[in-house]
């Protein structure tokens, strides 16, 4: 039996550390799917491309093979571009293809994003909504980005993640909503282990049902 897993959030929810998680756990391949859209991004940066031209990024989307493990990725630019240029339906169009794909492997996959289980992989056996409060979340990849060598204000950083949830949430192409079928996972005062443990319960919930 093939067990697909959405797992979707908005930013810094820990959603990408319990996907990494299930998939370990699991046996399963996992896309992180935030990568495409922040690889649009970076091409865009990188090429001098206009972010408010559609047309622009839909042409940044053929460029991103080489760009998929660069270090830059995890800028806050970067983040801010990918959450702008991923608004755009053509842009979302080009790169629904290959997550279906990676979606419909033997045996299954793991995917987290915004519009996993309500788009990509609206069949999958299992939806996540994986959330914490902005505060903590801000915190978080607040700390991220230290550790990261990449210094920035944590009071930025809350005024970016809000701007993005924004974003994100009222876009009018595939906005991130939870699914009807998700199952909520609030990690607020949660550690990485025990969000982790509460995932795999849920999962192993909907496997039985
Ligand atoms: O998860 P992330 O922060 O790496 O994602 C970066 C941006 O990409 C996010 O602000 C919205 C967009 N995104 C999306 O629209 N759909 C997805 N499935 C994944 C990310």
């Amino acid at each position: 039996m093939s067990l697909v897993i959405a797992v979707d959030g908005p930013a810094a929810s820990g959603k990408g550390t319990v996907a990494r998680g299930l998939a370990r756990h699991y046996g399963l391949p996992h896309l992180d799917t935030g990568k495409l859209y922040r690889a649009v991004a970076l091409s865009l940066l990188r090429w001098g491309g206009d972010p408010d031209s559609e047309f622009a990024a839909l042409r940044a989307v053929h460029e991103i093979s080489g760009l998929m493990d660069d270090p830059e990725l995890k800028s806050e630019t970067v983040g801010g571009i990918a959450s702008r240029i991923s608004a755009y339906p053509a842009v979302r169009a080009a790169l629904l293809e290959r997550q279906r794909e990676f979606a419909g492997q033997p045996g299954g996959a793991v995917l987290d994003g915004r519009d996993i289980g309500t788009v990509i992989a609206p069949q999958a056996t299992a939806k996540l909504f994986v959330t914490a409060a902005v505060e903590e979340r801000a915190k978080r990849r607040h700390a991220e980005l230290t550790a990261a060598g990449l210094p920035v204000h944590l009071e930025d950083v809350l005024i970016d993640l809000r701007a993005r949830d924004e974003r994100d949430s009222h876009r009018s192409a595939a906005p991130l909503v939870m699914a009807d079928d998700a199952l909520l996972l609030e990690t607020t005062t949660m550690g990485p282990d025990e969000a982790l443990a509460e995932a795999i319960r849920l999962v192993e919930s909907r496997r039985r049902s």
